[in-house]
């Protein structure tokens, strides 16, 4: 049979190279394979399907809305879009304010930093975001993104962006000795950023919550102090929420761990929002942001933007996450995968540091040698017996996520405790005989 490949330019990947599991069908957790093999899925595939796979609820929501209405231009109204939007507005208690839906997340950012440029009067103003951070995969996210993938394809000074050091504290940019010493300072490099440019210069600050694709859990200090500092200077604060909402951080939205003072101006969302059952993005704005856009033009627009089927999908999903108990479930097994894989990280060497602990997503750094902290392969690369470790995974039915020397452990957040500890069991099997020479003996 002729791969795909032949015939389709996948996602982040050499063509050539192509070596993907193809996958006809799924449940729960589990995916089902072409081979008829089961895959357990670690990684909610990219970080989205927090509600597992073919969930019957939404499966139906999009059923009944395509025998309604499918579709319907986005300049004008459908019921399932104006219905979602107040949902969204009153869930993350931005009543009064506006949403304006996408197609994803890389659309969802454009528009975020369009909207807070013409609401905050600077249409050309700079806007600052972190090193290792993501943002998505279009010409302005990738300007926007500190990604060492994509920044040789953009000049990021060009497109109004300015790039500050990320609160990464196992390896601190700024050589601090705690975690919470390392968030402040990270957030007093924004803050320097913005007054050395000039905060009337400045449109918004863009940040994710917890960055899934570059692997850094900020430290607590961080995003009070942060939120802080934009306050401060009036400029505007833009949560990239797209990978950490919807429970994967143990909240509906990542910010609320911090209460009001985290609260951003501007948020925005994809992923979980349908729980990937059909593609939707959106980004929700608060009431003082509403008004000072209401009564201008808004030049933005796509086609597919808020379609009913997505919208159908997106509150099929608020519906299940909340009767489901979904958020608090993350929240629980989260905590209780964090100290699993910290028992591991006793075991074995290899990993330097276990990130997360809030909801079903946290990062496990490889490193060649945990006294010195020297990376198992220089950033992004990653090594070989990582790569095996990969592979043996999904032989043996897990799939988890990964990148440079990171294991990204983030499954849905249905997933069956049983095989929750299985797939822990088969990592811990995997690091040993992947990585024997930096087991730590036990009671040594
Ligand atoms: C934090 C964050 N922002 C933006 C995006 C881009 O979203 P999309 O791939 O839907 O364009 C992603 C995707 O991984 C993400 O994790």
């Amino acid at each position: 049979m002729s791969s795909e490949h032949n015939f389709v330019l996948h996602n982040w990947c050499v063509p050539a190279e192509w070596n993907a599991p193809t996958v006809v069908g799924g449940r729960g957790a589990r995916l089902l394979l072409e081979d008829g093999r089961e895959l357990l899925d670690m990684s909610s595939l990219v970080e989205c399907s927090n509600l597992g796979h073919q969930h019957p609820r939404l499966v139906a929501a999009i059923r009944a809305q395509a025998e309604q209405l499918s579709f319907v231009t986005s300049a004008w109204g459908a019921a399932p879009r104006k219905a979602l939007a107040e949902r969204l507005l009153e869930l993350s208690g931005f009543e009064g304010g506006l949403v304006f839906f996408t197609l994803g997340g890389a659309d969802a950012n454009e528009n975020a930093v369009r909207i807070a440029r013409q609401a905050s009067g600077k249409p050309r103003g700079l806007v600052v975001t972190r090193d290792r951070s993501y943002h998505g995969a279009s010409y302005m996210d990738m300007a926007l993104s500190g990604d060492s993938r994509t920044a040789h394809q953009v000049d990021s000074e060009a497109w109004g962006v300015r790039r500050v050091p990320p609160p990464y504290s196992y390896r601190c940019p700024f050589a601090s000795r705690s975690p919470h010493d390392c968030g402040q300072r990270a957030a007093a490099a924004v803050a320097a950023c913005i007054d050395a440019e000039g905060a009337n210069r400045v449109a918004a600050v863009l940040m994710e919550s917890n960055a899934g694709s570059n692997g850094i859990v900020a430290p607590d200090s961080y995003w009070p102090s942060l939120r802080d500092a934009t306050r401060e200077r009036d400029v505007l604060f833009i949560a990239d929420e797209i990978m950490s909402a919807f429970g994967r951080c143990g909240e509906w939205f990542a910010w609320q761990r911090h209460g009001e003072q985290g609260r951003p101006d501007i948020m925005t969302l994809a992923k979980g929002l349908t729980g990937a059952v059909a593609p939707l993005g959106a980004v929700v704005m608060s009431a003082a942001i509403a008004r000072r856009i209401e009564r201008q033009m808004f030049y933005g627009g796509l086609t597919y933007g808020g379609h009913p089927l997505s919208c159908a999908a997106g509150l099929a999903a608020l519906d299940a996450y909340r009767d489901e108990n979904l958020i608090e479930r993350s929240r629980r097994l989260g905590a209780h995968m964090f100290k699993e894989l910290q028992k591991l990280q006793a075991h074995h060497a290899v990993i330097g540091e276990v990130r997360g602990g809030h909801g079903l997503f946290a990062v496990v750094e490889l490193v060649a040698d945990p006294a010195t902290r020297a990376p198992l392969a220089p950033w992004p690369q990653q090594a070989d017996q990582q790569r095996a470790l990969m592979r043996a995974a999904l032989d043996e039915g897990v799939s988890f996520g990964s990148r440079g020397n990171l294991l990204i452990i983030a499954p849905p957040l249905v997933i069956d405790e049983t095989d929750l500890a299985a797939a822990l069991a088969l990592l811990d099997r995997l690091l040993g005989r992947f990585f024997p020479a930096s087991r730590v003996e036990q009671n040594s």
